[in-house]
């Protein structure tokens, strides 16, 4: 199949790039080749490639900054979506979007399922939730899929924000942090314990939608790794994981941090359509971070 591929260069779309390559046609697109915003680009770029399929992993993803860039935010998360919808309409070229557990208000119980009723809390939930309706309402062949927590090697994420913090903090000479620990006291890193949702490594996101465009999958699922954690459980694993055997991580509240976007205090996402669809699951955001950490290093 021939795949347009929209914001290749960003972290879900490089994983994306180098998974659907092995066995497709990619032509990928980014801010240098194309601006989503366009009504006419977006135009032009479908009539040029005539893809089979378009996906589009371009978004605007800074959550606190689309607090003050509202417009921009709009403009990306969802008068872009209209743009593409409009663009593939009438010729029934396929599509696949991402959007976010941030499209939930975060008080549920229980994990979220494709059809639990959506009640953003921040701008950037109430863009991609308005681009998921311009979908919805525009195609009539499209595959949505929600997301959550995401980190990977082509991109700026809690992981690498985590272990730069760590870095910077602490020694990983241990005798050396011991020394530093008797006159200082433990290096500490304070990260919110009252958030719950499921990381998720970009690469395995990217085989679960090659696995769901090989079953022809329609309408919207929910994809991440397995399980769940807080924020703070995750920067633990991360620490341990990297031998930052040293640093203590210290549990806050949300509130405490005072981010311009609130963010969902429970965002977990049922995965039960995805495996009943496919057979298959993800592996468990532990073993997931695990590779990722492998791959970073190989990289390097
Ligand atoms: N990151 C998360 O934790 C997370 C969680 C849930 C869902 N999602 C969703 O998953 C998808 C992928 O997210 P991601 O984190 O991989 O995104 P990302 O790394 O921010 O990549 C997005 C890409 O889109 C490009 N782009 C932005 N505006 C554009 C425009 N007007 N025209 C063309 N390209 C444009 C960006 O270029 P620049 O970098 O130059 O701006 C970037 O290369 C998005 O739909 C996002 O909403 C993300």
């Amino acid at each position: 199949m021939k795949i347009l591929l929209l914001g290749h260069k960003g972290m879900l779309g490089s994983d994306l790039l180098l998974k659907l390559s092995r066995e497709h046609e990619v032509i990928g697109m980014d801010k240098e080749e194309i601006d989503i915003v366009s009504v006419n680009e977006c135009k032009k770029a479908i009539e040029e490639t005539k893809p089979d399929i378009v996906i589009n992993a371009a978004a605007y993803t800074n959550v606190d900054g689309c607090e003050t860039a509202k417009q921009d935010c709009f403009a990306v998360n969802a008068e872009a979506v209209k743009n593409i919808a409009e663009a593939c309409r009438d010729k029934k070229i396929r599509i696949i979007h991402f959007s976010t557990d941030y499209v939930f208000d975060g008080t549920a119980k229980q994990p979220y399922k494709e059809d639990d009723k959506c009640n953003p809390i921040n701008v950037y939930g109430e863009s991609k939730l308005a681009g998921e309706r311009y979908l919805q309402s525009l195609s009539d062949n499209y595959l949505l899929i929600r997301t959550s927590w995401l980190y990977g090697v082509k991109g700026k994420n809690f992981v690498q924000t985590i272990l730069e913090k760590a870095k910077a903090k602490s020694f990983i000479d241990d005798t050396m942090a011991k020394a530093k620990a008797k006159t200082e006291g433990p290096s500490t890193l304070s990260v919110v314990d009252d958030q719950i949702g499921s990381p998720t490594y970009t690469k395995d996101l990217a085989a679960a939608v090659d696995l769901l465009i090989d079953k022809n999958a329609q309408g919207i699922f929910h994809v991440t790794n397995s399980g769940s954690c807080s924020w703070h459980q995750f920067a633990v694993r991360i620490l341990q994981e990297s031998g930052f055997n040293n640093i203590e991580v210290l549990p806050i509240k949300s509130a405490e941090l005072k981010r311009p976007a609130i963010r969902p205090a429970y965002s977990i996402l049922s995965m039960q359509k995805f495996i009943r669809t496919t057979g298959k699951t993800t592996q468990p955001w532990q073993l997931a971070l695990q590779d990722y950490l492998k791959n970073c290093k190989l990289q390097n």
